[in-house]
């Protein structure tokens, strides 16, 4: 049923879910892998979808950690508020305009936002939210299904480090970049 339910909205919206499966286990906890849950206190999730690496995430997160997730699609924003953890915070929003938001600074943004499909004003967009939500030295993660968004990346936060999941469909590739103020945040 949930994948039916990806795959339907997949084709009402192709260009926001990117995807016509959710992601799998394997690249769910790679990209955990990234991830310092001892430390971490404040997640956000961009696009968290019907939530399996929400899911991941809340699994390994402190109890006194919380997690802001952010989804553009109301179908899929019903289904992750029903997985009832109060550590959660789900926002019917799209990710294109977050700036100083009310829970403070973020020690890490999960994105999969589908950079290559999405236009470039919205890539930018996703670029600058994710500076402004994160502390000095947090941590943007980004999956994607091609490396196409390398140059891009690298230019938006001066830093950029690659990773590739074989096991997902499609493939992915799982990108890691620290957020230094000062450092790109211009869109050249
Ligand atoms: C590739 S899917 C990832 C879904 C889920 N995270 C997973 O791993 O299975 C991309 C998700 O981003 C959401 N999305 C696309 N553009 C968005 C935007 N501007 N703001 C918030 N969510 C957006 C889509 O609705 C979709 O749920």
């Amino acid at each position: 049923m949930e994948q039916l339910l990806f795959l339907k909205e997949f084709f009402r919206h192709w260009k926001e879910v990117g995807s016509i499966a959710p992601s799998s286990r394997f690249l769910s906890e790679r990209l955990c892998r990234q991830i310092d849950f001892c430390r971490a206190e404040t997640l956000v999730e961009f696009g968290p979808g019907l939530g399996n690496i929400t899911r991941e995430l809340l699994r390994r997160m402190r109890p006194d950690a919380r997690l802001i997730a952010f989804e553009i699609n109301g179908n899929f924003c019903r289904r992750i508020s029903e997985i009832g953890d109060l550590r959660l915070t789900v926002h019917n929003r799209s990710v294109c305009s977050l700036r100083d938001e009310a829970f403070g600074k973020a020690d890490y943004v999960v994105s999969g936002i589908p950079l290559t499909l999405c236009s470039l004003q919205t890539r930018e967009a996703v670029f600058s939210s994710s500076r402004s939500l994160l502390r000095e030295g947090g941590v943007y993660l980004q999956y994607q299904f091609t490396p196409a968004v390398y140059p891009a990346i690298k230019r938006a936060f001066g830093n950029v480090e690659l990773d590739f999941v074989l096991a997902n469909t499609p493939p992915a590739f799982i990108y890691k970049s620290i957020h230094y103020a000062g450092d790109g945040g211009c869109a050249h």
